[in-house]
């Protein structure tokens, strides 16, 4: 008699390399990936960053390279973060039009065109000097509807400078209909925004703040949510879908997967994710000392945000995997060729 019940045996549809291949529910493209990428004014070289091995602060050449890097390897799009080099209470180099964010904007889309997606990040902590999302009121709490203001007026210079998908990230209350609004009125109807429905107060951004020179005074509590609470995420993306979002993220990736699902089945747009710094760190640095395998555990972490449902992945590793993706794609095509 059969040790097994039946003639049940999962096994069998893991035998092979190509079985396995085959019946995969979910795979990665280099479309579904975007590369953050961090532009600092008054840099004369790239500068790396201790925090995100292989990771750089650019300068706008050094940008420039990178991309047309990232594009030539297939991925889906670029997630642009500008540091400046003078910060004020207000962040007034992020709506300035020569502030580095916006002419990073202006030179990739003179050189890349319609042919890859530009995508700004839409909000305050890089521009200023006390590093919250949003201006200050006087009792030094961030003011959400003078942050809208502030928002609104970024979004028009960003779409003007040539940014396809505004990344609103700063969590404050309105900002997906305010920007929206202001895009409209100035004419940038087709501006696509994406809006970070589901942002947590995460200590995974810690590698994030090195990479924009930001000393944050205090915490985000009172504007990013709470990472105890799920139920929220779904607040927030009602509240965003109504508001006029186009596409919607969660963030961070790995510790918020139970609230990716949950997005993912429920949103009638595309859902992102984003693999932050700190996930980043975590395994750069656990290979690095040996502990685990640093390719695998890259596909592996991509492949979970995939399995839960998401649509594209803003990751670090854009361009390595989109590149390795391609050679494999190379590699099966050239293997069939050869057999037929
Ligand atoms: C806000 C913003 C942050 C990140 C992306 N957009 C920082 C924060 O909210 O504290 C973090 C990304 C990362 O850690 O990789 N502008």
């Amino acid at each position: 008699m059969s040790l097994v019940p039946g003639s049940v045996r999962p096994r069998r549809l893991r035998t092979t390399p190509a079985l396995r291949r085959l019946v995969s529910e979910v795979r990665l493209h280099p479309a579904d990936l975007v590369l953050p990428m961090f532009v600092k004014e008054g840099l004369s070289e790239p500068l790396p960053l201790s925090g995100m091995p292989g990771v750089v602060q650019h300068t706008l050449d050094s940008l420039l390279e990178a991309a047309r890097e990232a594009v030539a390897a297939g991925v889906g799009g670029l997630m642009l973060f500008g540091i400046p080099e003078h910060k004020d209470p207000i962040g007034s180099q992020a709506d300035d039009p020569q502030g580095i964010l916006n002419r990073a904007l202006a030179l990739l889309h003179d050189h890349l065109g319609e042919d890859t997606v530009i995508m700004s990040d839409l909000c305050l902590d890089e521009f200023t000097s006390h590093g919250h999302c949003g201006v200050l009121d006087s009792a030094g709490a961030v003011d959400n509807d003078a942050t809208l203001e502030r928002y609104a007026s970024m979004a028009v210079a960003q779409a003007r400078a040539g940014a396809h998908v505004l990344g609103l990230s700063g969590m404050m209350d309105g900002q997906v209909a305010y920007c929206r609004e202001a895009l409209d009125a100035a004419g940038f109807t087709d501006t696509v925004i994406m809006g970070y429905t589901a942002k947590y107060a995460s200590a995974f951004y810690g590698p994030f703040r090195e990479a924009v020179d930001s000393e944050l005074q205090g915490d985000r509590k009172t504007y990013q949510q709470d990472p105890a609470n799920g139920r929220e995420a779904m607040r927030e993306l009602g509240l965003d879908l109504a508001e006029g979002a186009d596409v919607v993220m969660v963030k961070p990736g790995l510790p918020y997967l139970d609230v990716l699902a949950e997005v993912a089945r429920e949103s009638i747009v595309p859902v992102w994710t984003y693999q932050v710094s700190g996930e980043y760190a975590m395994i750069e640095f656990a290979a690095a000392a040996g502990a685990i395998d640093r390719e695998n555990a890259i596909e592996e972490s991509l492949l979970s945000f995939k399995r839960a449902g998401t649509d594209a992945i803003l990751t670090y590793w854009a361009t390595e995997v989109a590149q390795r993706l391609q050679a494999e794609a190379a590699g099966t095509t050239a293997a069939g060729g050869a057999a037929a």
